[in-house]
C-alpha cells in the first residue's frame, strides 16, 4: 500500500487507515443510537468537510433523525484565517429540537463557537458537538465540551476523508498529515 501521497508543494503520510476510521465511527453510532433513543434529533453538518464523515455516520444511526446542512470557511492554505464565511445558512428549525452538529475536524474551534451561537439563536432544547477529530493543542476560542470526539491528533495538518489542502484530497480514503522535513535535512 502507498502510504505518502503528494499534493500541491507537500508531502502528506497516512496517519489514520480507513479501516480505523470505520471502526471509530461505527462507534460512535452505537453510542448515539443509546443516547438520542425517542428523540428524534437533526444531524447538522459542517460542510464541505464532513460530506464523507456525515454519510458514514448517518449510515451508523438507527433511530429516527433528521438531517440538515450549513457552510462555512475560515481556512486560507494551512491556516485558519479566524474569520467565518457562511455561504450555506443554519436550518432555521431548530426551536426545541435536539441538535448535534457535525465536524469534519475543530481546529482553532473559531467555527464551532461561531456556529454554536447561531444555533443557541434559536432556542434548541439541546446541542451536543460531533467531531471527527480534535486537535487539543490547537484550540483558541473556548468552547465547551465537545462531546463525541472520533480522534485526538497533535497539531499538525491534516488532509483526506473529507478535508482538504487548498482544495485537493478530499477524496483520499485514509486520513494523511503533513510530513514534515527533518531540521537536519531542512537545513542541508
Ligand atoms: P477552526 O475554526 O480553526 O476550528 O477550523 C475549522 C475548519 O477548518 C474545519 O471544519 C476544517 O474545514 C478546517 N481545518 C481545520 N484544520 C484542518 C486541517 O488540518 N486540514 C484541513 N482542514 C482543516
Amino acid at each position: 500500500m502507498k502510504t505518502t501521497v503528494e499534493i500541491h508543494d507537500r508531502t502528506f503520510e497516512i496517519l489514520i487507515q480507513e479501516e480505523n476510521i470505520a471502526k471509530r465511527i461505527h462507534l460512535m453510532g452505537i453510542q448515539l443510537n443509546v443516547d438520542y433513543e425517542n428523540r428524534c434529533p437533526i444531524f447538522i453538518g459542517v460542510l464541505n468537510g464532513c460530506f464523507l464523515f456525515m454519510a458514514d455516520l448517518l449510515k451508523a444511526i438507527a433511530i429516527p433523525c433528521e438531517v440538515g446542512f450549513v457552510k462555512v470557511s475560515s481556512y486560507e492554505g494551512t491556516n485558519s484565517s479566524g474569520k467565518i464565511n457562511e455561504s450555506l445558512g443554519m436550518p432555521k428549525d431548530l426551536h426545541n429540537r435536539d441538535i448535534i452538529l457535525v465536524e469534519d475536524i475543530v481546529d482553532t474551534g473559531f467555527t464551532l463557537r461561531y456556529l454554536l451561537q447561531e444555533i443557541q439563536k434559536q432556542e434548541p432544547a439541546s446541542v451536543k458537538v460531533c467531531s471527527l477529530l480534535l486537535k487539543p493543542g490547537a484550540l483558541k476560542a473556548p468552547v465547551e465540551a465537545i462531546d463525541y470526539v472520533g480522534f485526538e491528533i497533535a497539531n499538525e495538518f491534516v488532509v483526506g476523508y473529507g478535508l482538504d489542502y487548498n482544495g485537493l484530497g478530499r477524496n483520499l480514503r485514509h486520513i494523511y498529515s503533513v510530513k514534515t522535513v527533518p531540521a537536519a535535512l531542512a537545513e542541508m
